[in-house]
C-alpha cells in the first residue's frame, strides 16, 4: 500500500487506536479481554507507554489512522526487563496489504536495547502467526487451552526473537 506513514503515536490518535482494539476484542478471541477498552482506559495505557518509554506508533495514511503497534512489558518482574512484548493492529479493512509488517518492522528498530520480543497469539490467529514468522519471530511453545473467552478454552503461541 503506497504512501503509508509510521511514526510515533500521539494522544490525538488515542480514539482511532482504541477502536482498532476494541474492534478486535468484539469480533475475535485474538485479544483476549472480554470486555472493551474505555477511551479513559486508553489514555492511562499511553500515558504508562511513554512514562515507561515503550514506543507506541502508528500507521497512517491521508490522515487516517490505519493500524497501530507497540512495545509493553511483558510481565511487571524486573528480570524480564531485557524482553518486551509486541502488539500489533491493523484496522479491519486494511489488513492483508503489508501494514502489518511495516509495523512490526519499525517496531523492531525501536527495540534495539530489548533482547528479546515475544509477541503471545491466540493459536487460531493465521494472520499474526504470519505475519510474526515473516518478522523473523520463531514459535517457542503452545500452551494447550491456557484462556477461555466466547465459550471456548483458546490455545496460545509464544513466539520469540533474539535481538542481541
Ligand atoms: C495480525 C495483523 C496485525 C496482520 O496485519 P496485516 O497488515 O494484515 O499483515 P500483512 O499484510 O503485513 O501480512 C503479514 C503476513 O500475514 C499474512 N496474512 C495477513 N492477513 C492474513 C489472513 N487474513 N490470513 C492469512 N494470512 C494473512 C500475510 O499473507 C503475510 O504473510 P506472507 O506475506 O508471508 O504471506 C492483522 O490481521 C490484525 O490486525 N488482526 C487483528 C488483531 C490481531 O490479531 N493482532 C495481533 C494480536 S497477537
Amino acid at each position: 500500500m503506497k504512501n503509508v506513514i509510521i511514526r510515533p503515536a500521539e494522544e490525538k490518535d488515542l480514539q482511532a487506536i482504541n477502536d482498532i482494539l476494541n474492534y478486535a476484542i468484539v469480533h475475535t478471541n485474538y485479544n483476549l479481554n472480554e470486555h472493551t477498552r474505555s477511551f479513559e482506559e486508553a489514555q492511562q495505557w499511553y500515558a504508562e507507554h511513554i512514562a515507561e518509554g515503550y514506543p507506541v506508533i502508528v500507521a497512517e495514511k491521508d490522515g487516517t489512522v490505519l493500524g497501530w503497534a507497540s512495545l509493553s512489558w511483558f510481565r511487571r518482574f524486573s528480570g524480564y526487563r531485557t524482553t518486551a512484548e509486541v502488539s500489533v493492529y491493523v484496522s479491519h479493512q486494511y489488513r492483508h496489504k503489508g501494514i502489518g509488517t511495516m509495523l512490526v518492522t519499525e517496531l523492531e528498530r525501536m527495540a534495539r536495547k530489548y533482547h528479546m520480543l515475544i509477541a503471545v497469539i491466540t493459536d487460531n490467529n493465521t494472520a499474526s502467526l504470519s505475519l510474526h514468522s515473516r518478522c523473523g519471530f520463531i514459535p517457542m511453545c503452545t500452551f494447550r487451552e491456557l484462556a477461555y473467552k466466547n465459550g471456548e478454552y483458546v490455545s496460545v503461541t509464544f513466539m520469540t526473537k533474539k535481538l542481541n
